[in-house]
């Protein structure tokens, strides 16, 4: 029996647009071949809500999107809303959102495709066989402390962000990180910056506590700093990484670098699970990357991480674990064919979005 679920999508700015009608191609593909009725709603969010409303994110289009079982995003922002006098931004659509919704984590596994481990700038040794996953707390911290204002004193200019941190906030994105420990090699890193911040004394002691209920996960707490280090050293031995919004900001791009490309990287924002009780989980799927205006109209974005940021959608808000592992698959099989974009295809020629696109879709098999 087909599945009739309806995907809110939310296109955004940049190579937004450009990445998400490959996704479209591969959902109207997995629809065609599994026999599922996907429906979808189209909302605007970021520079290009800017411009047709006047603010980043409509809270009607936040309910829409909410109301869906889930919803695929591509990115936000760019040079033409960068003024830093403006009131609106388009990442605040963004913020919103996950605000609006309640996506406290937000899990971003990063691997290394055998294909690729050679087109890391990081020695082949060393990406062999990662296999992280990063849970990084998505709605507190500095992204969303008050105050957060700049304003003028006698001797110039001022500015204040406020990093600040409640023991729920820690607890419930521990326990998840533990929760996915203990389905994997069951080894949680936190991360953060105890020997200087208050917050991360805080999140130490609560992460330690929550650790009680999951005896058999093993827990180290590492700073950030050496994370930033480890992460290019060694990062083989990390299975799940918990941290802080702003610190699991900054070493998700860092470690996108292992996998290849940040192109590449999907991931998922999920809040608590529905009150219905079922399994399936609203969520937000999104690349890792960011709306790269340099190469934006170009037909040079990779369109991997929303491809797979679709099949972490079709796995965890719709139960659809073949239709995910058949989108997994054929991204696979693209790769190993040779159908890469500029940022991976090392010595091969570089093909366009929309060709890597047609390759995984054609490549998607609904034969177990
Ligand atoms: C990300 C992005 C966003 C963030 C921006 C666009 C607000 O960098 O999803 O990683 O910082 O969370
Ligand atoms: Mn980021």
């Amino acid at each position: 029996m087909g599945c009739s679920a309806t995907i809110a999508l939310l296109p955004g700015d940049g190579v937004g647009p450009e990445v998400m009608v490959e996704a479209r191609r591969i959902l109207d593909a997995v629809g065609e071949r599994f026999g599922h009725a996907f429906r979808t709603v189209d909302l605007l969010i970021g520079g290009a809500a800017i411009d047709e409303y006047g603010m980043a994110l409509r809270p009607e289009d936040a309910a829409v999107a909410g109301a869906a079982d889930a919803a695929l995003l591509g990115a936000v922002g760019g040079p033409r809303w960068d003024n830093p006098a403006s009131k609106v931004r388009p990442e605040q659509g963004l913020l919103a959102l996950r605000k609006a919704l309640g996506l406290y984590a937000n899990l971003r596994p990063v691997t290394v495709f055998p294909a690729l481990e050679d087109t890391s700038p990081i020695k082949q040794d060393i990406v062999r066989g990662v296999d992280i996953l990063v849970v990084r707390e998505l709605t507190g911290g500095l992204y969303f402390g008050r105050p957060s204002r700049q304003w003028r004193e006698r001797r110039g200019r001022a500015a204040v962000d406020t990093l600040v941190y409640r023991e729920h906030e820690v607890a419930r994105v521990a326990r998840l990180a533990f929760e996915l420990a203990s389905g994997r090699r069951r080894k949680v890193a936190s991360v953060d910056k105890a020997n200087v911040l208050s917050t991360s004394r805080l999140w130490r002691s609560v992460v330690t506590e929550v650790l009680h209920d999951f005896p058999d996960v093993e827990l180290e707490h590492v700073l950030v700093d050496a994370m930033a280090m480890h992460l290019v050293r060694g990062p083989r031995r990390f299975d799940v990484i918990v941290t802080e919004n702003m610190f699991g900001d900054i070493l998700t791009d860092e470690a996108s670098t292992l996998a290849g490309s940040i192109g590449l990287l999907p991931s998922s924002s999920v809040g608590a699970p529905r009150a219905d009780g079922t399994e399936r989980r609203f969520g937000l799927y999104e690349p890792i990357h960011g709306s790269a205006p340099d190469i934006a109209g170009q037909g040079r974005a990779n369109p991997i991480g929303i491809i797979l940021s679709l099949a972490m959608l079709l796995r965890t808000s719709l139960g659809l674990e073949a239709e995910a592992a058949a989108v997994e698959g054929a991204v696979v099989a693209a790769i190993e064919d040779g159908v890469r974009t500029a940022d991976i295809a090392g010595s091969s020629p570089a093909r366009s979005t929309s060709e890597v696109g047609q390759a995984i879709a054609e490549r998607i098999d609904a034969s177990p």
